[in-house]
């Protein structure tokens, strides 16, 4: 199996499908002019599916169609159906903001998607706009059960947690999904891209976040999926669901990255936090074989070293501090959360 020089396999993948997004959430993409992709330059769903494949080859067992708003890319169903027929099948999942669910999920579930996880950071119609800029609480939550109506199963509820912002709807959050039986994983909140401004300060600690919960609501550690999820996950004492912590900035888990990503420009990148990719639509599109294409990503993978937490953690811990202004990223929208 393909190993990174820190011995991890490659065993994720995720595909950002388009950079545009419908949203302007304040702590991703706050920005109301950026300079969008040309539609040109976003790979075609055959580049995606091609690609995906090679991964598959080497090791990939799931796939994550993400964004910018991956349900913003019309037909994305096709894509879906295309993926699911990948031989061996792929673990196929979504992340969505929900906002065109409703009226995309009957496609999406009879193309091969089962499961699902949708972005709400908050319960309140107003915050909810303040926090997404341009988002409609009540048409997410419309699509949130219309994929609940057609048995889409695990159903995760992403939020992620800022200090002064929502942090005093935790609760809120975790007696809703437990309500309606989704899983919620609450993500601190990162410096991801460039545009969003980030402050340490305004972080809430997977720490903090778990005493809240669990003075409400008793837990017991499960632990990470298959060992490397991002999430440390959590048991409810009284039996009724889970929850999950995504913890990269105070628990950074770069020792069991197995995430590869794919920028909606077709560039393959190694980490969250890089700030360049290699350009595998250019050589697909100048007629690389897959084996042309094999070779490049392997070499890639085995000379991966990154490991951008940790070193942040340790930047953050130090007398110097850490300033994310002086790492320059690919925002988030192009390669995907
Ligand atoms: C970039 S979005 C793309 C998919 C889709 N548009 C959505 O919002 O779910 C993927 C995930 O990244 C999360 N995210 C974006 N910016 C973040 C940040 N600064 N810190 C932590 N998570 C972030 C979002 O909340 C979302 O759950
Ligand atoms: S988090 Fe998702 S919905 Fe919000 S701006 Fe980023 S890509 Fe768009």
């Amino acid at each position: 199996m393909l190993r990174d020089t820190y011995d991890r396999p490659v065993k994720d993948l995720r595909i950002s499908v388009t950079d545009r997004c419908n949203f302007r959430c304040t702590y991703c993409m706050p920005l109301d002019e950026y300079e969008w992709l040309e539609k040109s330059e976003v790979l075609s769903f055959e580049e995606i599916t091609r690609l995906a494949g090679l991964f598959v080859q080497i090791g990939v067992e799931k796939i994550r169609l993400t964004g910018g708003e991956p349900l913003a890319r019309r037909d994305l169903h096709k894509l879906v159906a295309k993926l699911s027929a990948l031989d061996p099948t792929p673990d196929l999942c979504l992340t969505t903001n929900g906002s065109f669910l409703a009226e995309k999920v009957a496609a999406l579930k009879e193309a091969g998607l089962r499961r699902i996880n949708v972005s709400i950071d908050s319960l309140k119609p107003d915050r909810f706009r303040q926090i997404t800029k341009r988002g409609d609480l009540e048409k997410v939550l419309e699509g949130l059960f219309a994929a609940k109506n057609h048995g889409l199963q695990p159903i995760k509820i992403n939020a992620v947690i800022e200090r002064g912002v929502n942090d005093d709807e935790i609760l809120d959050l975790v007696a809703f999904s437990r309500e309606h039986g989704f899983a919620i994983r609450f993500i601190e909140y990162m410096d991801v891209g460039n545009a969003n401004e980030w402050q340490s300060e305004k972080m809430v600690s997977k720490k903090e976040i778990l005493e809240i919960i669990n003075a409400q609501f008793p837990l017991r550690k499960v632990g990470r999926e298959k060992g490397s999820a991002p999430a440390v996950d959590y048991q409810f004492l009284d039996g009724s669901g889970d929850i999950g912590v995504i913890a990269s900035v105070t628990e950074p888990f770069c020792g069991t990255c197995t995430r590869a990503r794919i920028t909606a420009d077709g560039r393959f990148v190694t980490c969250l936090f890089s700030n360049q990719g290699y350009n595998l639509k250019k050589l697909m599109r100048s007629g690389a074989s897959d084996a042309e294409l094999l070779e490049v990503i392997s070499a890639i993978w085995l000379k991966r070293k990154d490991r951008y937490s940790e070193e942040r953690l340790a930047a953050l811990l130090s007398p110097t501090g850490y300033d994310p202004k002086e790492h320059r990223k690919i925002e988030m929208i192009s390669l995907g959360g």
